[in-house]
């Protein structure tokens, strides 16, 4: 994790803590000590009313490339009704939304509290959340509660929010290639000599083919087909394969597994992404080099029943056997996730629902997430309906330039959590 934005994180904790106190939480804490603290918050005592227990995340990602910010990404700007800024969306402004609605009256703030709020806003979400399963681990009763309520995500689409049922897991690795002890003058050696960047290229060929296929052995083993029920209900969903091409992609083609359905493929499937290429001459004009070492970022998405652990193994095995032997490879991880999977039967479930309903005019509808949220696993564990949501758009552009939130959802998200809140407290669940 880059440590050059520490005092940025720790100024956006802080800043949650004041919230946290403003809205009358009788406890607010930094848990787990350091620049990205976990911000812990229990509000005002609600006898008899359910415990809503209230998770995100302060830290963003990096914001690079700057020069194709139209304004800059850590000076919050409107411009259309659209709020740019990286965090927007993920996960800043959502809770913002979430921590708005009480002050609404949804419970504290100025009205009386209607359940009794806890607080998980964490600042390593992007980074694994390592610390928070340490935390998680030491004090699993800290976490108990009836319900828990996570607003890091989209509506399906403009006008369709949506509660999620599954998110895949993550394996973030480094694969280094060494081929000599140091680089060589390819006028000298060229023709006869290794090239580590020419192997690294190679073996990232080989480890994902043209048609899509992840040649990982074993990786596919544990990969269940979504049930014909389900793959109904996502013909059903405002969802078109030429439009996510034309207008999200933007892109010539798409490409995957063309056995499996775009959703499928997104959804359902694991994945193999190379994130960036290191190593070699990349400065400017030209060096006659062979280099000795080439290294490449890459990570698989899991899906539901794929262990973390066990693709961990599964890749080092596969880059190990790929390697040609006068070839040295290894695998680093640096940060993972189950994938998560949350039945969304439980009364709490309709109390969002009917709060989408009377706020936007159209209730949730169930569907899968590409992405990854580390901890869902673990606050799951103790039975608590894990509530995935989200007030943004499919097009905020998580993660990329010009990430944004659009203000009418923001407005919109506050009212519906509002409701919810107000809903959760009178009928309970
Ligand atoms: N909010 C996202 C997760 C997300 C994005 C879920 C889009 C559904 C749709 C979250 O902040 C995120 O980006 N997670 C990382 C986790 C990783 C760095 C461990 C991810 O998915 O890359
Ligand atoms: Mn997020
Ligand atoms: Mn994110």
């Amino acid at each position: 994790m880059s440590t050059s934005h520490n005092a940025d994180c720790r100024a956006a904790a802080e800043w949650v803590a004041g919230e946290l106190r403003r809205l009358g939480c009788r406890e607010v804490e930094f848990l787990a000590s350091g620049t990205h603290p976990v911000v812990w918050g229990v509000g005002p005592d609600v006898p008899g009313a359910p415990t809503l227990l209230v998770y995100g995340h302060y830290d963003v990602q990096p914001p690079d490339p700057l020069d194709q910010w139209t304004t800059p990404p850590f000076d919050p700007t409107v411009r259309d009704g659209q709020l740019f800024a990286r965090g927007a969306a993920d996960d800043k402004g959502q809770v913002f939304c979430l921590l708005k609605a009480i002050e609404a009256g949804g419970g504290g703030g100025r009205g009386s509290p209607l359940v009794n709020f806890r607080f998980l806003i964490e600042g390593e979400e992007e980074f694994g959340s390592r610390v928070l399963f340490e935390l998680l681990r030491r004090e699993p009763e800290r976490t108990r509660a009836d319900a828990v309520l996570i607003a890091d995500m989209a509506y399906i689409a403009p006008r369709w929010p949506a509660v999620y049922t599954t998110l895949r897991g993550l394996c973030y690795a480094e694969i280094t290639v060494r081929t000599a002890k140091t680089d060589l003058h390819s006028g000298e050696f060229g023709g006869a000599a290794p090239n580590a960047h020419e192997e690294l290229a190679r073996l990232l060929g080989r480890l994902k083919t043209p048609d899509g296929k992840i040649h990982v052995p074993g990786l596919y083993a544990s990969v269940k087909r979504p049930s014909k029920r389900e793959l109904a209900t996502w013909k059903r969903l405002p969802f078109k394969e030429g439009e996510f091409l034309r207008h999200r992609v933007q892109a010539k083609a798409l490409t995957g597994l063309k056995t499996h359905s775009v959703l499928e493929r997104l959804w359902a499937l694991p994945t193999f992404e190379i994130h960036g290429i290191m190593g070699g001459f990349t400065g400017d004009g030209a060096k006659t080099v062979i280099p000795a070492e080439a290294r490449a970022k890459v990570s698989l998405r899991l899906v539901p029943d794929q262990k973390l652990k066990t693709v961990e193994r599964q890749l080092t095995a596969a880059v190990k056997r790929l390697a040609p032997a006068y070839v040295q490879a290894s695998v680093t991880f640096l940060h993972g996730a189950d994938p998560a999977t949350v039945e969304v039967t439980h009364p709490a479930f309709g109390l969002l629902d009917q709060a989408f309903r009377e706020v936007v005019g159209r209730g949730t509808v169930p569907a899968r997430a590409g992405g990854s949220i580390p901890v869902v696993p673990a606050l799951g564990k103790s039975g608590a309906p894990v509530i995935l949501t989200g007030i943004g758009l499919p097009d905020d552009r998580l993660h990329a330039p010009n990430e944004k939130l659009d203000l009418k959802q923001l407005w919109d998200g506050i009212k519906v959590f509002r409701r919810f809140y107000e809903l959760l407290g009178e009928k309970g669940v």
